[in-house]
């Protein structure tokens, strides 16, 4: 049987423009947006009057049924994805983690993990050890699986640490492939000499955790990762970009026509490191990720670059763990699993700190929660945006109801929440989902394996031409360079 819907009378956003229309919606996909749509009395209509009308969220960056530091977060992709769809967002991209640095295992374990998907989903490969096998599996992954993509680690030494010698075999097999090498930038080495200097001056609580891994040491790397992604000529996705160290070497690159992206996250832009001197140890060990939440002003500075386009998307890192799994470090913060929850809550988030706050329009929301992640993992238009031909990934969004965050009402299945009591402006009232209403009347009705694997292909239209103007694109980083001005 065929699902037919009709949103009727709101203002539909999307990145470039917002109107009064309605959406007519048949078996998943949007089929028209215009006023005034005429419909027989076999179409399901939802009233939007006074409500707007946008491309569900797009999360660049979670890890669903992740198996990490000894445990494993609590939600898999069924529950983490039922909380995201009642929080607003209709797609993910999670992270594949190869078994034993093997690609091909690893993508086999994540699709098993992806069967029970209640919303769509797309995957990142990680790479976590470098060798002729690995770089012969990429191509496979990119050119029959669908990954775009590949995220290598600049810290985690002793697990998925890889040294910058492999970072480059890394970016050159990308730009090779047409994918994406995307970085988790901190100084791995420096931060491992930090972790011990804490533990040496009896430093043990959740608080090391910050103390061990300033900014300074995710600017250095995101530096770093940045020039060798210009000696490569690649472009480069800086993953969880936590401080303005960071931000500022991302501007930087950017205006001497570098291609870097940044994605700040949930916890980063609304988080300072507070919370982590909480005495008591389970609240403080909530805060717990990498890179760390920082000391206040970082927040403000990095919303401040999204609303100039110095940063270009919002992610969450959504990796969440209860209180018990938290509790593995109550001796030593080294062993506490580091992550936070964000999938549910990052639509509402970031309405209320920076639309309703005037810092970015409607239009901007839009394309800094979903339409920016589709362009850039190459799904638009068919994902992050409302228009004709579009997926029916919708939301119904209230913007004079409210919001509140806790624990004991989000739908994640951890007894812990790091924006626990927030309450806001703004409210995600209806979601659907593959043309499927899956969130109304603060109740979800997800269906287990409804989500589809998104493909996403790689971006040959951006490499085309790149090697034949290898040489001369050399020997212009010879040149002086221009002095950054900076705007802030
Ligand atoms: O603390 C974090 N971010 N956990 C997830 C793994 C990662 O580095 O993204
Ligand atoms: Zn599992
Ligand atoms: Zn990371
Ligand atoms: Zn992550």
């Amino acid at each position: 049987s065929s699902t037919k819907l009709l949103i009727k009378g709101g203002t539909v956003v999307n990145a470039h423009k917002q109107d009064n229309a309605d959406v007519y919606v048949e078996d998943g996909i949007i089929v028209a947006v215009e006023p005034n749509i005429k419909v027989g009395d076999d179409v399901t209509v939802v009233d939007a009057t006074g409500k707007f009308v946008m491309p569900g969220g797009i999360d660049p960056h979670t890890h669903l049924d992740m198996e990490f530091m000894g445990t494993e977060t609590v939600d898999d992709f069924f529950s983490g994805q039922a909380a995201a769809l009642a929080g607003g967002t209709t797609m993910h991209i999670d992270f594949v983690i190869p078994v034993n640095g093997n690609l091909m295992e690893g993508l086999e374990v994540y699709e098993k993990k992806a069967k029970k998907s209640c919303m769509d989903y797309g995957f990142h490969m990680a790479i976590t050890k470098w060798d002729e096998v690995v770089s012969k599996e990429m191509e496979t992954v990119v050119k029959e699986k669908g990954i775009n993509s590949f995220k290598f680690f600049m810290a985690y030494k002793g697990s998925f640490m890889i040294n910058d010698e492999l970072l480059l075999e890394g970016l050159k097999k990308c730009k090779s492939l047409g994918a994406l090498a995307m970085v988790h930038a901190e100084n791995g080495d420096a931060v491992y000499e930090g972790q011990k200097r804490m533990i040496e001056l009896g430093i043990t609580g959740p608080e090391g955790h910050a103390l061990s891994r300033p900014p300074v040491l995710e600017g250095e790397a995101t530096s770093r990762a940045i020039r060798l992604a210009a000696f490569v000529n690649t472009p480069l996705y800086v993953v969880h970009v936590m401080s303005i160290n960071a931000m500022e070497e991302i501007a930087k690159a950017r205006k001497l026509g570098q291609r870097v992206i940044g994605e700040p996250i949930l916890s980063g832009l609304l988080l300072d490191e507070s919370g982590l001197w909480d005495p008591d140890f389970t609240n403080a060990a909530k805060y717990v990720m990498s890179p760390p939440i920082r000391a206040s002003g970082h927040s403000k500075a990095l919303q401040a670059a999204l609303s100039t386009g110095v940063l270009q998307l919002i992610g969450t890192d959504n990796c969440v763990f209860n209180s018990t799994q938290k509790a593995l470090g109550v001796d030593d913060f080294r062993y506490i699993p580091n992550g936070v929850n964000g999938m549910e809550e990052r639509m509402h988030l970031v309405w209320d700190s920076m639309v309703e706050s005037g810092q970015i329009s409607v239009t901007d929301y839009v394309r800094l929660t979903s339409t920016e992640c589709a362009r850039i993992f190459n799904i638009y238009p068919r994902k992050g945006a409302i228009l004709a031909g579009s997926d029916a990934d919708i939301i119904i969004f209230n913007p004079n109801s409210s919001f509140e965050i806790s624990a004991s009402s989000h739908h994640s299945r951890s007894d812990i929440n790091v924006y626990e009591g927030r309450k806001g402006k703004g409210k995600v009232e209806v979601t659907i989902a593959g043309g499927r209403v899956v969130w109304e009347n603060d109740e979800l009705k997800v269906i287990p394996g409804s989500g589809k694997y998104v493909k996403m292909p790689p971006f040959s239209y951006l490499f085309h031409g790149i090697d034949k103007a290898d040489a001369l694109y050399l020997s212009s980083l010879r040149a002086p360079v221009k002095r950054f001005k900076s705007t802030t």
